[in-house]
């Protein structure tokens, strides 16, 4: 998400006559796009403004702005906090930025952090940092799911869903380009609805009309909260061979009395039905998730409820954190973090241990199995190979020969590790 708005930022500035530069060294100003999921993620960007402490003293001119959900949580705090940041401008305000570039260039700070109920920078072209195969479209921003452990809701405001047409132009738009992938990006995805002038949009429909752009032109979602996943996008998915067979349906815990904390409005018996409906609808589909480990109140029963999930749904990728307090969260102020860290830590690593083991066994049954892979680029592990994905969203590696990024071709798998399916290009 944080990717797609620094590409919606980038095309704000651009048309302000302002040119990218990818050296720290060139530029007038330094924007960093931030997220505050966990505090990890803010210490990040704490170690980076000490380590640019000096770049500022040796160039005085230089202004350095905040962007995103922690310059939205801390606001001015953040100015004070920081002397060497200048302005701090959060998800709703990026159009106010080249107003405050040249705002601080006298020396003062500003900050514009209002989050808004209408915002989508629908009208934005935004300017892709990564030309080539694969592009990210926002469809809709915000979230007011209220977890009781996440930030989200208050750092990117109400949920909004931005116009169905110019999500569809700007699909066609990236195919005309060469693209041939895009990924629909929203908090909730399942929950789009866009009353337009002839008619209302569900994301299912949204699916729906991406996804006859072109047969050549794949298109990938997320993320699906579990407790708006509908049979009838499922059936959607399967209508179309380009709508890829990949879900990421985040779980966060397996215990029922977990998911109440954690105010996510389903019971592990919901959770293993839409699974189910999966299976039934779309045999082929990957399914991947998110997990917290040592949230407030988690017992080792808990624990163990998490690792029967896992071994019940069996992932083929996981995101896996420990929780993490976040200010001002419902959590925050009325439930007590109260596993300490090591146990956290410990419960984290059987959750890690057991998906690499799963993963592992699920690829090893892809063995002698024929994918069709999109080609994205040449493999890390060696220049003689290429890499890609196949529907699942699993990385293929395989020989060179004279296969090209940006074209589909069918691969016979024939090894693999946990993370990676290795495979030879066959007719
Ligand atoms: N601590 C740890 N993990 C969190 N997430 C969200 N908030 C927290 C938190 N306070 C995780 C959830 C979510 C993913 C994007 O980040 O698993 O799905
Ligand atoms: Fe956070 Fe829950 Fe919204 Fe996801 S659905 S962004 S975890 S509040």
């Amino acid at each position: 998400m944080n990717f797609a708005d620094t590409e919606v930022v980038m095309s704000l500035l651009q048309q302000e006559g302002y040119d990218i530069t990818t050296e720290a060294e060139e530029a007038d100003y330094i924007l960093i796009n931030t997220c505050a999921i966990r505090e990890g993620a803010e210490q990040r960007i704490r170690r980076r403004l000490d380590m640019l402490r000096s770049e500022r003293r040796r160039r005085p001119t230089l202004r350095i702005g905040i962007l995103g959900c922690m310059a939205e949580r801390l606001k001015d705090q953040l100015l004070t906090e920081e002397e060497v940041v200048s302005f701090v401008v959060g998800p709703d305000a990026y159009r106010q930025l080249p107003s405050i570039m040249k705002q601080v260039v006298s020396g003062s700070k500003a900050a514009a952090t209002e989050l808004s109920t209408e915002e989508t920078y629908a009208d934005i072209e935004p300017v892709r940092l990564n030309a080539g195969i694969s592009a990210y479209i926002s469809i809709m921003r915000g979230c007011q799911n209220f977890c009781t452990y996440c930030v989200v809701p208050y750092t990117r405001g109400r949920e909004r869903s931005r116009d169905a047409q110019t999500i569809i132009g700007e699909a066609r738009s990236l195919f005309e380009q060469g693209y041939r992938e895009v990924t629909l990006l929203g908090q909730n995805v399942n929950s789009y609805h866009f009353e337009g002038a002839e008619r209302t949009w569900t994301f299912a429909d949204l699916m729906d009309s991406v996804a006859q752009i072109s047969p050549l032109l794949r298109v990938r979602f997320a993320t699906s909260h579990p407790k708006d996943l509908s049979d009838e996008l499922l059936y959607v998915m399967r209508k179309h061979n380009n709508i890829c067979k990949c879900i990421h349906l985040p779980v966060q815990s397996g215990s029922a009395h977990m998911l109440k904390q954690m105010n996510r409005k389903y019971t592990p018996e919901w959770y293993l039905d839409r699974i189910a409906a999966i299976r039934r609808i779309l045999p082929e589909c990957s399914i991947t998730t998110d997990v917290i480990a040592g949230f407030c109140g988690e017992t080792e029963e808990d624990h163990q409820e998490t690792l029967r999930m896992f071994r019940t749904v069996r992932y083929d990728y996981a995101y896996m954190f420990k929780y993490s307090m976040r200010p001002n969260t419902y959590a925050a102020r009325f439930l007590t973090d109260d596993v300490p860290d090591d146990i956290k830590t410990r419960r984290l690593e059987e959750i890690i241990a057991l998906q690499g083991e799963i993963a592992l066994e699920n690829n090893r049954a892809e063995i002698g199995r024929t994918y069709e892979v999109l080609v994205e680029g040449v493999s890390h592990r060696s220049p003689k190979q290429l890499f890609g994905r196949n529907s699942q969203n699993k990385v293929v590696v395989f020989e060179r020969r004279n296969f090209n990024p940006g074209q589909y071709i069918h691969v016979k798998i024939t090894d693999c590790t946990s993370a990676t399916l290795m495979g030879e290009p066959v007719e």
